[in-house]
Formats: C-alpha cells, structure tokens, sequence
C-alpha cells in the first residue's frame, strides 16, 4: 500500500566527550581565539578520541533517534548513513551500523555528498516511503571530520568537528516532509576535497608525505557559494512548495561559518533568529551538523508541533539539498 506521505517519527545526536577550544589550537597553530571567533563565529569543537569510529558515534545518535521514534531497531526497513569519513572504504558504515544496531531486516546503504549528505539522505529515504517500498527508515548523519583534517594546516583545522545525529522516517496519512530540492554542480569538485586514498590516487608512501590524504579548501569560494546556495535554495524550495519564505518558523542550515548564516539571513531579508546556529559550540560536522542542530533545537523547546522547518544543506561536490518538514505533522 502507497503512504501518503512521510512523517518524522524521532530524533537522536551524540558527540564526543573531549571539547577542543581555540585555545587550545592556539597553542600549536599560528591561530588565536580572536581570529576564529571574528572570521567563523567558532567556540569549540568535539573530538573523538582514537576508540571511536564514525559508526559508534552514528549507532549512539541513531539509538536516541529510535527511542524518541518509539521504533524498535528490528522495525527498520532501511538504513541511510551520510558521510565522508566511513570507518573504513568496506565495508558500508551503514552495514556496520545495521548490525549494531541488531536491525535485521533493514537494508544499508552510505550516501556520499559531503556536507549535504544528511539532505541528500532524507530525501532519498522519503522517496523509499512515499513509493510504499519501505515503511521506517533510518537516517544518519555522520562525520568524524578530526580524522581528515591536516592538523598543520590552521586555514582548515580550525573549522571542524565529529559528531553525528539521526532521525527515523516513519509513513504518515498526510505529508509531513512536503518537499525536497538537491542539487550539485561537479564543475566545484576542486574547491573542496581530499585528493589522495581513493583510484584517481591510492595510498602511497608519497601520497602521506604530502598529506594529500587530508581535506584541501579553497575557503573564499567556497563561503562564496555557501551564501549564494543558501540563498538560491531555499527561494526555490520554498516557490516549489507553494509557501512563502516568511512561512518557515526555523532553518536548520549546515554549519560552516556563523558569516555565511548572517549574510544569507540578510539577503533573505529575515531574521538571523529565524536560522538556528550551534557553530560556536560544536564546528563543522559535515553530515552530521543538520541532525545535530535539529536535536538541539527539539531539545530546547525552540521547536513546536505543526513548525514549518527547512533542512539546508551545502558543501563538497559541489552539492545542495533541502528538506522542507512540517515538525509533527502527517
Ligand atoms: O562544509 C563545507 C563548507 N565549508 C565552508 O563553508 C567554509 C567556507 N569558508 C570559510 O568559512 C572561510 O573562507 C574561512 C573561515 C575558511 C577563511 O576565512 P576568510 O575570511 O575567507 O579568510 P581568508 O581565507 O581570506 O584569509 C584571510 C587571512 C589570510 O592571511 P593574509 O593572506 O591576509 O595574510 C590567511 O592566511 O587570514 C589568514 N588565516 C588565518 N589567520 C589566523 C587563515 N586561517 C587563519 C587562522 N588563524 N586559522
């Protein structure tokens, strides 16, 4: 039987313990505290320390999901894992999570599209349910960014974080997640990546000389684009779906750079208020920022039954993506 549409049914985050403060990246870059907080709007961040892997941080998020979803993990039909920094290349963190998890029925699969990879994820899991192929999935969002950044390179090191977040995709009788806009433009694939480990160029002993195993950026083009895709997408998310601008309560946008959120809160002319901001606390989580920042604003009381919420999502690829959900609806 087809659903009628796709409902939200929980939500879970989980980061690790160890906070790093740009103290304390003071002390061995040539950063300071002043210089961090003026240019990203950046406190701190989480790091993992060397026990954890993406799928533990994952599995942690995605039972806290499970748990407020009322969803037993053997319920899943389907497990979505966004993110960049897999445990491994093989296997699929998402099998690693599945089992964990004991989701015996639920097939997995990772999604690779960077910083917009929880978007992607959500509106790829939403198509399973809508179709009627799959009534519960899981979708996660998780990066342990710690883990590919070159350590000596402050223009970077200084912007990321690990954690992840989760939520569980339930069908409804009405439409809760109302639409969904992706979007990529490969020809950026340079401007933000990690050259080396893959088959354009396996490891090599030259390879980790050069630290080409770590995230290279070019940081004014990118800012650049995440203003301008900010911006874009949620005019074109928001005109697809035949609501206004002014109708969304809150945007959860990914969190790169608290200037990127203001400058497009700014050309949207709306209220920077209007865009939740957890940078300061927690970095770039690449996949996992979305979840994370949704969980907090659950959390905190910020987010009410019948909310008009806007998922934004941007980053390497290229690539783009927005959930448009109505929170409780369905
Ligand atoms: O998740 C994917 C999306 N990622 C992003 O959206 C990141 C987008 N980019 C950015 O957020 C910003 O471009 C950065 C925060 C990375 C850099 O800020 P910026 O205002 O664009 O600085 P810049 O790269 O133009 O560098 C300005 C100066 C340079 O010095 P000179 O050449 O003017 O002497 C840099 O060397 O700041 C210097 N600099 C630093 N100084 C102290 C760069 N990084 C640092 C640092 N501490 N950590």
């Amino acid at each position: 039987m087809s659903a009628h549409g796709v409902t939200v049914l929980g939500v879970g985050a989980a980061v690790p313990e160890r906070v790093i403060t740009n103290d304390d990246l003071a002390a061995f870059l040539d950063t300071s505290d002043e210089w961090i907080i003026r240019r990203t709007g950046i406190r701190e961040r989480r790091i993992a320390g060397p026990e954890l892997a993406t799928s533990d941080l994952a599995v942690q998020a995605a039972r806290q999901a499970l748990q407020s979803a009322g969803v037993d993990a053997a319920d899943l039909d389907l497990i979505l894992v966004a993110t960049s920094t897999p445990d491994q290349w093989m296997p699929s963190t998402a099998a690693l999570v599945q089992d964990a998890l004991g989701a015996s029925r639920a097939a997995a699969l990772d999604v690779n599209a960077a910083c917009a990879g929880f978007a992607y994820a959500v509106a790829a899991g939403g198509q399973f349910v809508l179709t009627g192929t799959y009534r519960t999935v899981l979708v996660i969002g998780a990066d342990l960014m710690s883990r590919v950044v070159d350590w000596s390179d402050r223009s970077t090191a200084v912007l990321f974080g690990d954690g992840a977040g989760a939520v569980v995709l339930g069908a409804s009788r009405g439409p809760a997640l109302i639409h969904c806009i992706l979007g990529a433009d490969g020809s950026g694939a340079r401007l933000l990546e990690i050259p080396a480990g893959g088959s354009r160029m396996p490891a090599s002993t030259e390879t980790v000389r050069d630290r080409l195993h770590a995230i290279r950026m070019q940081g004014r083009e990118v800012f650049r684009f995440g203003v301008e895709i900010l911006v874009r997408s949620l005019r074109e998310a928001t005109a697809e779906a035949g609501v206004r601008l002014e109708d969304l309560t809150l945007i959860i946008p990914h969190q790169a750079n608290i200037r990127i959120i203001q400058a497009a809160a700014e050309r949207l002319g709306l209220p920077v208020d209007r865009f939740w901001a957890n940078v300061d606390s927690f970095g770039n989580t690449s996949a996992a920022s979305i979840p994370l920042a949704l969980a907090e604003a659950v959390s905190s009381g910020r987010v009410r039954h019948g909310d008009l919420l806007a998922f934004v999502g941007f980053g390497a690829g290229l690539t783009w993506g927005v959930n448009l959900v109505t929170w409780g609806g369905g």
